[in-house]
C-alpha cells in the first residue's frame, strides 16, 4: 500500500501529540517536528510505533525559515505519500496591550502565524508531487472573538484564519485544502490554569474540551476532499 504521510508541528505533547497518535492509530506515517523537549518527542514517536506505523521527531523552531526548510527537505528523504500538513505549534505570552513588550508580540506571530507560513510555503512542493494535500491550520477561537490580554496570540490566529482562506483559494486546483480547527478550552498544558475557574461557566456545554476531540476533527479534515477554506470550531459552543 502507499505511504500516507502525517507532518505535525508542536507534536511532542498536548494537542498536536493527540493527532500524532489517532493519525497514527489510522495507519499514517508520522513526522513530528518539536521544539525542545526531545525526551517527550522520542516517547510519542515510541507512542506511535506501537501502531506499526513509522515514526520519526524532528527537531526545529518553526519560526525560522532556515530550519523549517532543513527540516521539511530531512523529512522529504525519509518518506514519501507526504499528504497532510497540520500546523498545531503555538505558544501564548498573554498582557495587556498597553504593556506588551515587542519581543511577546513578536515571538507569538512568529511562532504562530509565520511557522505556519513557512511549513506551508516548504511543503506545497511535497503535496504538488503527491497531487494532492490537506493543511490543517490550529487556530483559535482567541481569533474569532478576541480576547482581552491576548492581543498578540489573537492577532496571530485571526491571521492564520485569513492564511488559511488564501492558501485554499491558491491551491484548490492543485487538489490542495486547507481549513482551520478553532479549539476553544481545552485540557492540555497550554490551560493547565483555567481548570475550575468561571470562564468554564462561560462553556455552553459547560466543560472543556479534550486534545481527542481536536484529533478527530483534524483526521475527519484530512478524510474531506470537498471542505476548503473552511474553520471548525471545536469549542463546546463557546463562541458560537
Ligand atoms: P502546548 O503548549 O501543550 O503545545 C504546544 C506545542 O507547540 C508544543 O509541542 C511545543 O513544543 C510546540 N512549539 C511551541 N513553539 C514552537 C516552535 N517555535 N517551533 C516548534 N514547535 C513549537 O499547547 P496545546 O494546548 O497542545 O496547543 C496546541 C495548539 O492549539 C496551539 O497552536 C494552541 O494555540 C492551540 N489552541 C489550544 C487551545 C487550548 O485550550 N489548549 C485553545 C485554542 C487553540
Amino acid at each position: 500500500m502507499n505511504e500516507r504521510t502525517l507532518i505535525i508541528t508542536g507534536g511532542s505533547r498536548g494537542i498536536g501529540k493527540s493527532i500524532a497518535l489517532l493519525f497514527a492509530s489510522s495507519g499514517y506515517s508520522i513526522a513530528i517536528i518539536y521544539a525542545g523537549n526531545d525526551e517527550k518527542a522520542r516517547e510519542t514517536v515510541e507512542e506511535c510505533r506501537a501502531f506499526s506505523v513509522k515514526a520519526e521527531a524532528y527537531k526545529c523552531n518553526v519560526a525560522s525559515s532556515e530550519k523549517v526548510k532543513e527540516t521539511v527537505a530531512a523529512i522529504r528523504k525519509e518518506f514519501t505519500g507526504i499528504s497532510v500538513l497540520v500546523n498545531n505549534a503555538g505558544i501564548t505570552r498573554d498582557g495587556i496591550a498597553a504593556m506588551m513588550k515587542d519581543e511577546d508580540w513578536n515571538d507569538v506571530i512568529d511562532t504562530n502565524l509565520r511557522g505556519s507560513f513557512l511549513m506551508i510555503r516548504n511543503t506545497i512542493p511535497l503535496f504538488l508531487r503527491n497531487k494532492g494535500g490537506r493543511i490543517i491550520n490550529i487556530s483559535s477561537v482567541s481569533g474569532l472573538m478576541g480576547n482581552p490580554g491576548q492581543a498578540n496570540y489573537s492577532a496571530s490566529k485571526a491571521g492564520l484564519i485569513g492564511l488559511t482562506k488564501s492558501i485554499a483559494r491558491e491551491l484548490a486546483q492543485k487538489n490542495i485544502t486547507c481549513n482551520a480547527i478553532a479549539p476553544g478550552f481545552i485540557r492540555t498544558d497550554m490551560t493547565k490554569n483555567l481548570e475550575n475557574t468561571p470562564l468554564i461557566s462561560s462553556i455552553p456545554l459547560g466543560r472543556m474540551g479534550d486534545a481527542e476531540d481536536i484529533a478527530r476533527t483534524a483526521l475527519f479534515l484530512a478524510s474531506s476532499p470537498y471542505i476548503t477554506g473552511e474553520v471548525i470550531r471545536v469549542d463546546g459552543g463557546l463562541a458560537m
